[in-house]
């Protein structure tokens, strides 16, 4: 803008000086100029393809931003019936295991599209930067095997954190329990180097058939890593499922709620998140922050927007175009500005805010959470207390 202003005045001098011949020559060179700069940016920006994603809820807050669709937009995950020719297994044995996909467990149309996937980011010049190689040290490879699964949930959750798992199990993950419902709750783990936890946690896993743990360190700063190994085990191992959820451990989630929710959603189109959108938020610099964000792990002055990380839903479809696109998006330890800001828009996955997801703590009470999704840091005390109300048949709320 500047620029032009300044130009326009050295024309405006030109044409009022003495030498009109010297301005007519010089404001055709400029003619010349200023269109030869309006054809030339068009070949620059054919490869980029900006669209509005506008999704209007009703009531409900709408994430309106724009996303760099970037040539990726004919893939689309979804798995093929098996009556449908298989796909040949690619030699490209490297490349699987760079992608942290099991040996024993290579599913070949995954396969197809990890190496159509890579293909094109290749040629995009991207490089798989963030691998997510971990070994699990357990796992519940079986849990989609012979069913049709409508939800998958995912709770990252440490070692020590028993009681907040076991109140979850015995709060609203009992949705999972009741077979016409087809969810699957799994935990979701690193590991420590406390020698007496590991064995709690082994001898969990077996009682409980619900964590999935793998070798990577489970500090704060790693924590996108579960997030990562969530998006990666429903892609491998339940990639036919229709949603999957992430809520933290100190979470209650009102189940029926979110499904009903998740299947009016999934009417709109096959491709979402949904969750409780951050707008504009700019990274804490200060290092004594337990946010603190360096400007070399993030160098701008805003965060995309991005879904609150206590609970964030999407289809299972999003969920595996997010960790084939994590492969190729450099760590940022905030697993919620990392996983639904930056991957989301590097693979074109539109945020859908809601306004029954929320980040706030509300009072542990039935009628609370009746017309909520999620509510924010409960304990496992809180957690039992909610569910026992909310699911009471003689739960009386005040109106309103
Ligand atoms: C969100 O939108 C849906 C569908 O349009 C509507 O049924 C629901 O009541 C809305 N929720 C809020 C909190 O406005
Ligand atoms: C994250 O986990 C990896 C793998 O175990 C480890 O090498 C790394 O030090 C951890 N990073 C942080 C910041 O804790």
């Amino acid at each position: 803008m500047l620029f032009r202003r300044s130009f326009n005045l050295e024309i405006f001098k030109i044409f009022f000086g003495r030498w009109t011949l010297i301005s007519i020559v010089f404001s055709g060179c400029f003619l010349f100029f200023l269109m030869s700069m309006s054809t030339s940016p068009k070949t620059k920006t054919t490869r980029d393809v900006r669209f509005i994603v506008k999704q209007t809820t009703s009531k409900n807050s709408t994430d309106t931003n724009t996303y760099s669709w970037k040539n990726v937009q004919d893939i689309i995950f979804q798995p093929k019936a098996s009556s449908s020719p298989t796909p040949e297994i690619p030699s490209d044995r490297l490349l699987w295991q760079q992608a942290g996909f099991p040996e024993g467990d290579a599913n070949p149309s995954l396969v197809a599209i990890l190496d159509m996937f890579h293909s094109k980011m290749s040629q995009r010049g991207r490089k798989l930067v963030n691998p997510h190689s971990y070994r699990y040290i357990h796992n519940v490879p079986n849990a989609c095997v012979g069913r049709k699964v409508e939800l998958i949930v995912g709770v990252p959750t440490r070692t020590s954190s028993f009681e907040a798992r076991q109140a979850i199990r015995e709060s609203w993950a009992q949705y999972a329990n009741d077979p016409s419902n087809n969810a699957v709750v799994l935990f979701f783990l690193g590991v420590q180097s406390d020698k007496a936890g590991q064995e709690q946690i082994d001898a969990e896993a077996l009682k409980c058939g619900d964590i999935v743990q793998e070798d990577f360190e489970d500090t704060y700063r790693n924590l996108s890593l579960k997030s990562v190994a969530l998006v990666k085990w429903v892609s491998v191992y339940c990639p036919e499922s229709t949603f999957t959820l992430k809520a933290d451990d100190d979470m209650y989630v009102n189940m029926p709620r979110l499904l009903v929710r998740l299947r009016q959603q999934l009417s709109r189109g096959p491709l979402f998140l949904l969750g409780a959108i951050h707008q504009n938020t700019a990274p804490f610099r200060d290092k004594k922050n337990k946010w603190a964000v360096t400007r070399d792990e993030y160098p701008d002055k805003l965060f995309p927007n991005y879904l609150s990380g206590t609970a964030y839903a999407m289809t299972s479809t999003a969920a595996m175009r997010l960790y084939l696109e994590s492969l190729y998006v450099s760590f940022l330890f905030l697993e919620d500005v990392y996983l639904t800001g930056l991957v989301a828009d590097q693979a074109a996955v539109p945020r859908v805010a809601d306004s029954d997801f929320n980040w706030a703590k509300y009072e542990a009470d039935g009628c609370k959470f009746r017309d909520k999704i999620s509510g924010h840091k409960n304990t496992p005390e809180e957690i039992r207390k909610i569910h026992k109300e909310l699911f009471d048949p003689n739960l009386r709320c005040a109106a309103g």
